[in-house]
């Protein structure tokens, strides 16, 4: 019997007999001679089928496998600097577990709807397979930032009795008998955490009823939402630009192979490093006025486009801080040296990616809070418990959220969030 590995530890066992499970990427046959790209899930290798080598029956059955066909190959692994992957399996047995035929995703291009509609299997391709394993990175590098800073996951619930983030883009559902919500944000919650462990975050998705078809939108998307007690916006905005060094940091480390297959440039992940530029809304808001191709009117929140030209101009993620409380959320925290503005972050990811944080200090005033609660005509006794954390040892705090699918889309430099998670659902589509 021989030892069963992966491709991604193939390193180890050069010189060694092993068995790969996994399936056919592509196959190329000459003669008397059988190259498969095996595709196990952690990589793919080139294996060689000489048929001198191996059982007939084995060389006949691969010769008739199609793309995708589940198979176990059993071979010596040699390292070749021409192979994909740096090693090769020079193949003595295996076994077809299933040959298929007509596999409905070829190498040949598709439209993005046609693979939409078979995301169950386009997953396997090797593009969206990275992005996959950079998503997972992206987590994993998030959560050990958080930790080893000595926060706490506690996450909220998904199910709510009302609005985070306005009610427009409330999802509502039938919950026995009464209208309950789907959670836009778990900040509410954060918040109450915070007081009962200091630094906190919650991790989990999010849901907006989102009418906007732009490359940036889903309904259903994950957002990381630290939150911390006695910080401000100074705090939180440090907090966002180590945390983000971090993470991209942990994605060069660990997955090199996956921002190769990605053709992305990693010197502009490089060059991330603190500290990054910030501006005001005002200053941001000169910037767009003498930009002719910004349609941009002072007081309203930027547009796409605008987000675009701004996060054009560095080769670092820009915190825009200070926007008008009328564009922004009920809990903002006026600044009290311009009551017109929050103390608020959005920090807009370089190479036109747009914002993919947001976050605030959070109105710790018991009277504050209830007057922009009436002005946002929410409903008062929706609020009661979240008004308590104002009457019991109420304390300066701030946090952010990060969404995941723009992170992943800035970092594997991917255009669209909807290839940033594994089962996309935006306005249009629900399935698979
Ligand atoms: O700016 P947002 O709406 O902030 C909040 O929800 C706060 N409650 C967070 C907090 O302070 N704890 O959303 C935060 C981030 C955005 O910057 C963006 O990256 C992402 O969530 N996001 C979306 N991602 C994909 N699709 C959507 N429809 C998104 N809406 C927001
Ligand atoms: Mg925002």
């Amino acid at each position: 019997m021989s030892a069963i590995t992966t491709v991604e530890h193939l390193s180890e066992h050069v010189g060694e007999t092993v068995e790969l499970r996994g399936w056919i990427y592509n196959k190329s046959s000459k003669g008397k001679l059988h190259f498969v790209q095996l595709r196990d899930g952690s990589g793919i290798c080139q294996c060689v089928l000489l048929k001198k080598n191996v059982p007939e029956e084995l060389f006949d059955a691969v010769g008739a496998a199609g793309q995708e066909s589940s198979l176990k190959l059993t071979g010596e692994v040699k390292a070749d600097e021409r192979a994909p992957g740096g090693y090769e399996l020079s193949v003595v047995a295996g076994e077809v577990i299933q040959a298929v035929d007509g596999y409905p995703i070829t190498p040949k291009e598709h439209g993005t709807d046609y693979l939409l509609s078979r995301r169950h299997l386009w997953l396997r391709s090797k593009k969206q397979w990275a992005v996959m394993r950079v998503r997972d990175a992206v987590i994993t590098g998030l959560r050990r930032f958080f930790d080893e800073r000595d926060f706490v996951c506690i996450d909220s619930p998904m199910f709510t009795p009302n609005a985070c983030e306005g009610t427009s883009t409330l999802f509502e559902l039938d919950y026995f008998d009464r209208k309950a919500f789907l959670t836009q944000s778990g900040q509410l919650y954060a918040e109450a955490a915070c007081m009962a462990f200091g630094k906190v975050y919650c991790f989990g998705p999010t849901f907006r009823a989102e009418k906007s078809k732009t490359r940036r939108h889903l309904t259903e998307f994950w957002m990381l939402e630290p939150e911390v007690a006695y910080a401000d916006l100074d705090d939180i905005c440090r907090l966002a630009e180590d945390m983000l060094v971090y993470v991209v940091r942990h994605v060069l480390d660990h997955r090199r192979p996956e921002l190769d297959v990605l053709e992305r440039d990693i010197s502009k992940l490089e060059a991330i490093e603190a500290p990054f530029p910030r501006m005001t809304y005002d200053e941001a808001a000169k910037i767009l006025a003498e930009d002719e191709g910004s349609e941009f009117t002072y007081g309203a929140d930027f547009g796409a486009p605008d987000e675009t030209i701004l996060s054009n101009r560095n080769d670092r993620p820009l915190m825009v801080t200070h926007y008008p409380s009328e564009v922004k959320a009920f809990y903002m925290k006026r600044d009290p040296a311009d009551e017109s503005k929050c103390l608020c972050v959005d920090v807009l990811g370089p190479e036109g990616v747009g914002e993919i944080i947001g976050g605030s200090q959070r109105e710790d005033d018991l009277d504050a809070l209830e007057k922009r609660i009436a002005e946002h005509e929410l409903p008062e006794g929706a609020f009661e418990w979240y008004s308590d954390l104002r009457r019991y040892g109420t304390v300066p705090h701030a946090g952010y959220g990060i969404g995941l699918e723009r992170t992943v889309g800035w970092i594997a430099g991917v255009e669209h969030v909807r290839e940033c998670i594994p089962f996309p659902r935006t306005i249009y589509r629900i399935e698979p």
